[in-house]
């Protein structure tokens, strides 16, 4: 499974990228409203610092829109991903977006037949919310593990983005369950590099060190 950041502060992604594991960057209309920056200056700031895919999410109503909003946003960089809300005209710019090219992120996805359609409607990429659902008494990883067998029974290409994750247990979770990404914020991938019995070993290991004959 490889590992997305969820976030539109390029502060963060500037710490986790000399690590080598950034495969791409997702970003929303709330990231970029809390990040205080122009849109399109983010994501062209985040093309020259990782080669993989960018998501970034087009907020018209209705297709004609986000097709126009979206060619927009595809002119930065082969690598920019349209995001796109799963709902009827969603669907259209997908279809519209898969036939000339341009990589997309179908999200807000909450159910197995919403993946299937946006897979159908030619998505590069679906995104199941794994936390929101949880937040609301369902299990989000259940619907990762069932979209991610879909996936595999019916050949489809399209990749899963486990998204709306909350700590280490959902990445965990969500490698296992089948997911071929999942998108955290910076908070989360410090869970998963730091552990308090390695602190604990190195100072130890230190201590002992430092008294050695
Ligand atoms: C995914 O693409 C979304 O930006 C994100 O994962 C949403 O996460 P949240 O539910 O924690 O806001």
């Amino acid at each position: 499974m490889k590992i997305f950041l969820d976030t539109a502060h390029v502060d963060d992604v500037k710490k986790v990228v000399p690590l080598g594991i950034v495969a791409g960057v997702t970003t929303n209309p709330s990231l970029i409203a809390k990040s205080g920056r122009v849109f399109e200056d983010v994501l062209k700031e985040l093309t020259t610092m990782v080669d993989g895919s960018i998501s970034a999410e087009v907020m018209s109503p209705n297709a004609e829109g986000m097709i126009e909003e979206g060619e927009k946003l595809a002119e930065i960089a082969p690598q920019i991903t349209i995001k796109v809300p799963m709902t009827w005209d969603g669907l259209q710019a997908v279809h519209h977006f898969s036939q000339k090219g341009i990589k997309t992120n179908v999200t807000l996805i909450f159910s197995v037949n919403q993946a299937l359609i946006a897979a159908r409607a030619g998505a590069t990429y679906v995104s199941p919310f794994v936390g929101r659902l949880d937040d609301i008494g369902e299990e989000g990883i259940y619907l990762i593990e069932q979209v991610a067998s879909l996936f595999r029974t019916h050949s489809l290409p399209t990749e899963i983005i486990a998204a709306s994750i909350r700590h280490p247990m959902h990445v965990t979770q969500a490698a296992l369950a089948g997911a071929h990404i999942a998108t955290m914020p910076y908070s989360v991938v410090k869970t998963l590099v730091e552990h308090p019995l390695t602190a604990q070993g190195i100072a130890k290991f230190e201590a002992d060190w430092n008294n050695r004959k």
